[in-house]
């Protein structure tokens, strides 16, 4: 039996070359490039950052739910997405990197989150246009992600996923709900389906002539589909089910294509996108802030937490 040690890199590289070739998953003992390494650990903690930050703008209206059943299903909601952060950063200590180094990357802002989450949330409306829109975009961008190279993140998206199918849901329906009631609820849907329509188009990240990664993330199996494939499927996607909600999407340019067998629709701001990745979105700063300051008033718990580990490991 040969020892893993005895390997040469070459025979190493080929092993990990056999095993995308196969389609099987990289697992956290096997050898990887380090570029390879690099890139999930990058792709899985903005994961996980987004997770976190993302509990906020809804957070925003877990004490102004308007009943109780809204507040249980929001409350559910939100506790979920920390659960997805969680998964997430366990799966980036599977390839060496440390959790709070990760944390003090995102509250110094050296390292990014889904730029979707620098948007306000102004009216209860917007629950539900994150449900169905945010998250039905997240699930575009997940599905494929289950069968991901690397076997950690891969398992790990199985169960987002089931969890994220829940969130759309649950936004789809309340919007069902306000669509059903009063004048003004409908126009709060419909405002809110302005403001974050063209948001939820820049989730899937720049075109494709402009992503220099993808090519390489696809050679590496890592993501299964360009950006331009996820965001036509999930315009798609979308058209339907707000014909099916009686409103309409703020783009005078989106228009059924026989031809392609696909919608149209107009040029996103890239602009806007640069601005609000590069941290001048409209809360940006805020929600930084308040994750840094979450951090901090949880220092005595993680010292606590520690303490307490070393007491344990006294006894035995
Ligand atoms: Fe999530
Ligand atoms: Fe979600």
């Amino acid at each position: 039996m040969t020892i893993l040690a005895e390997l040469s890199e070459e025979d190493l590289e080929k092993y990990f070359e056999h095993t995308l070739e196969k389609d099987q998953r990289i697992e956290p003992r096997d050898w990887v490039p380090e570029a390879y390494r690099r890139t999930m650990i990058r792709m899985m903690a903005q994961h996980a950052h987004s997770e976190i930050i993302g509990m906020q703008p809804e957070g925003n209206w877990i004490t102004r739910a308007p009943s109780l059943r809204r507040k249980a299903i929001l409350l559910a909601k939100v506790q979920d997405e920390a659960g997805h952060g969680l998964y997430l950063y366990s799966a980036t200590e599977t390839l060496g990197a440390d959790r709070t180094d990760l944390t003090e990357r995102l509250v110094t802002g050296r390292q990014k989150y889904s730029s979707i989450f620098n948007y306000p949330t102004l009216t209860f409306a917007d629950v539900g246009v994150i449900g169905w829109l945010v998250d039905g975009a997240a699930i575009c961008n997940q599905v494929p992600l289950c069968r991901s190279s690397y076997g950690p993140y891969a398992r790990a998206m199985i169960r987002i996923c089931k969890e994220e199918s829940f969130h759309q849901r649950q936004g789809f329906e309340l919007l069902m709900t306000m669509m059903r009631g009063t004048r003004a609820q409908r126009d709060m849907v419909q405002d809110a389906v302005n403001r974050w329509w063209w948001p939820s188009l820049m989730m899937f990240g720049p075109p494709d002539a402009d992503s220099p990664n993808t090519e390489q993330s696809m050679a590496w199996k890592i993501k299964r589909h360009t950006n331009d494939e996820l965001r036509q499927r999930f315009v798609d996607m979308s058209v339907p089910q707000a014909e099916a909600l009686g409103v309409t999407f703020p783009d005078p340019a989106l228009e059924w294509n026989a031809e392609r067998g696909h919608y149209d629709f107009g040029e996103i701001d890239w602009a806007e996108f640069k601005q609000v990745v590069s941290g001048n979105g409209p809360c940006n700063a805020e929600r930084v802030e308040h994750r840094r300051r979450a951090h901090e008033d949880g220092a005595w718990v993680r010292e606590a937490a520690a303490v307490h580990a070393a007491k344990q490991e006294g006894k035995v």
